[in-house]
Order: C-alpha cells, then sequence, then structure tokens
C-alpha cells in the first residue's frame, strides 16, 4: 500500500454529502439560502476550525482577484471563505475523492463556483504550471505527508515569486511518540510528524524565505478541552468537524489535546514567502 492510498483511506467516507445533506435539514437550513457562514461549524477540518481559518486570513497579504491554491483543502471551507472574503479565486486539490466531490457539491450549493474548483490529487505532485498562484496555504495537512520535501518544493514551484506559503500543522514534541487516534491517524500509521527547526530548514532549502512561526499550542488545547468537555455533557452541536471524523471523534481530541500539553505535539502557524 503506498502512503497516498494509507492517507486517502484514512480520509475517506462514503455518502459525506448525503451526510451533511441530512445534518442540514435537521437543523432546518433552506439549502436554496444556505451561506458559506451556515456550513462552516463542519467544513473548516482543523484545529479550532473557523475561527482558527478566519485569525490566518487576517495575516495574509492577499487581494482581491488573486489567484490561491488551498494544498489538502479538505471539503473546501477555507477556500469558499477566503473566495468571498477577499474576491480571489481559489483551486483546491486533495487526495481523498469523497472530499473532492463533497467540497465541489458544498460549493455550487453556495454559488461560489466560479471563484473555487477543487480537484483530486497530491500536495507531492501538483498538476499546476510553474509560477501560477499568487498564494498557496496548507492547513493541518502535512502531518500526513512523508516526503515534506518534495510538498514543500511543489508548494514553491507553483507560487509567483514573492507570493506566500502559509502552513497550520502539528510538529513533533520534545517529549516522545504521540497518543493515538488522533485526528490525523488511527494507530500511528500515515503520520509523519516532525520537529518545528526541521520543518524551517525544509522550507529554507524548498526556495522560502521570511519564515514566520507562531506556536498555537496553547490555543488548540484550549480548543480541543473545550469540545470534549461538550461531548462529555451531551452538548456538541450535532453540525461540526466530528461529522468527518468517524466514530473515535472524541478520542482523537482528547488524545490532540493531552498530545500537546505533554509536549509529544508542537502546533504551529507558519507565514513564509517565495525568494524572489
Ligand atoms: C485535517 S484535513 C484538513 C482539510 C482542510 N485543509 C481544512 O483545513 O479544512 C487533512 C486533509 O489533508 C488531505 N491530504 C492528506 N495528504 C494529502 C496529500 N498528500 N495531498 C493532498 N491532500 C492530502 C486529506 O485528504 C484531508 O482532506
Amino acid at each position: 500500500m503506498s502512503r497516498s492510498e494509507s492517507s486517502t483511506e484514512h480520509w475517506g467516507q462514503a455518502d459525506l454529502y448525503q451526510q451533511i445533506l441530512a445534518q442540514l435539514s435537521a437543523l432546518a437550513k433552506p439549502l436554496d439560502k444556505l451561506t458559506v457562514e451556515d456550513l462552516a461549524p463542519m467544513d473548516h477540518f482543523h484545529a479550532r476550525g473557523y475561527p482558527a481559518t478566519v485569525e490566518l486570513a487576517d495575516r495574509l497579504p492577499i487581494g482581491t482577484g488573486q489567484w490561491l491554491l488551498d494544498i489538502g483543502c479538505g471539503v473546501g471551507g477555507p477556500a469558499r471563505y477566503l473566495a468571498q472574503r477577499f474576491g480571489c479565486s481559489v483551486s483546491g486539490i486533495d487526495i481523498t475523492e469523497s472530499f473532492v466531490e463533497t467540497a465541489n457539491r458544498l460549493t455550487a450549493l453556495v454559488g461560489l463556483e466560479t471563484q473555487v474548483r477543487v480537484e483530486l490529487g497530491d500536495g507531492q505532485r501538483l498538476p499546476y504550471a510553474d509560477e501560477q498562484f499568487d498564494g498557496a496555504y496548507s492547513q493541518h495537512v502535512t502531518m500526513n505527508v512523508a516526503d515534506r520535501a518534495a510538498f514543500f518544493t511543489e508548494a514553491c514551484r507553483v507560487l509567483k515569486p514573492g507570493g506566500f506559503f502559509a502552513l497550520t500543522e502539528h510538529g513533533l514534541g520534545a517529549a516522545g511518540a504521540p497518543f493515538y487516534p488522533v485526528p490525523w491517524s488511527m494507530d500511528g500509521s500515515g503520520s509523519y510528524l516532525i520537529p518545528i527547526d526541521e520543518t524551517k530548514a525544509l522550507l529554507e532549502e524548498s526556495g522560502f524565505e521570511a519564515i514566520q512561526i507562531e506556536e498555537t499550542g496553547a490555543r488548540y488545547l484550549s480548543g480541543y478541552r473545550t469540545a470534549v468537555a461538550k461531548a462529555e455533557a451531551g452538548t456538541l452541536p450535532s453540525f461540526g468537524v466530528h461529522l468527518l471524523m468517524g466514530e473515535s471523534a472524541v478520542e482523537q481530541m482528547r488524545n490532540a489535546g493531552r498530545n500537546i500539553e505533554e509536549g509529544r505535539t508542537c502546533p504551529i502557524q507558519l507565514i513564509c514567502r517565495k525568494r524572489r
């Protein structure tokens, strides 16, 4: 089994779009009036979800009419949010077929299909020409990427000189192996965490500069704790990212929090740009 297949099997989910429609119907959301904000509790599939995308977007130099790339875009929440907020176009690429299909159907539901288009592919081998994009980002994807050098080199290749690249991920902490399951792996298979210093060095070698790194562990820990407490109290809203995480969602979130608390993982938000 290739690494990519193992990643696909981890994230893939049959009937995902129908499950999402069923949840929206239970909330009495009329599909013909559906907004990007209505989907936001579910479709920003990373630690802290929608607020984390907004915080990242606040720091990015995105202009109207630009063309961005979302590498490992999931079901497309961040791409739709950025397209709507900045009036830009976003191409998304993801290795999981059910996410790609769901992303494009949700995009059509909110009427953003002229600005956002998602396709199937691997971030380690991007199907785009050199120097196409004004900016690129990848939120909580690289934990599953075995060949970081290829992933970063490809991201750099498709960016225009000076274009931004933003990355969020769980880096490997100093305190030993993480507990599993976590959102990106059930048992450690397909998980390729590396220390923050290694990520920075690989980005420099791939052609990036002005690398700014912010450790986001405290905020993520509080997000995971809040979600676990709500789940335990039976007050977790039915429409949320746990829809994408399978039956062990609460255990995954509990471990993700514990790993941060014990220094086994070290979450970061990183922004840099392609050297001119
Ligand atoms: C935690 S989800 C994040 C989704 C999205 N970035 C978001 O923030 O909503 C991780 C995503 O990475 C995708 N992925 C994992 N490895 C990938 C690869 N090599 N190339 C492209 N996508 C990949 C998975 O299919 C999944 O959609």
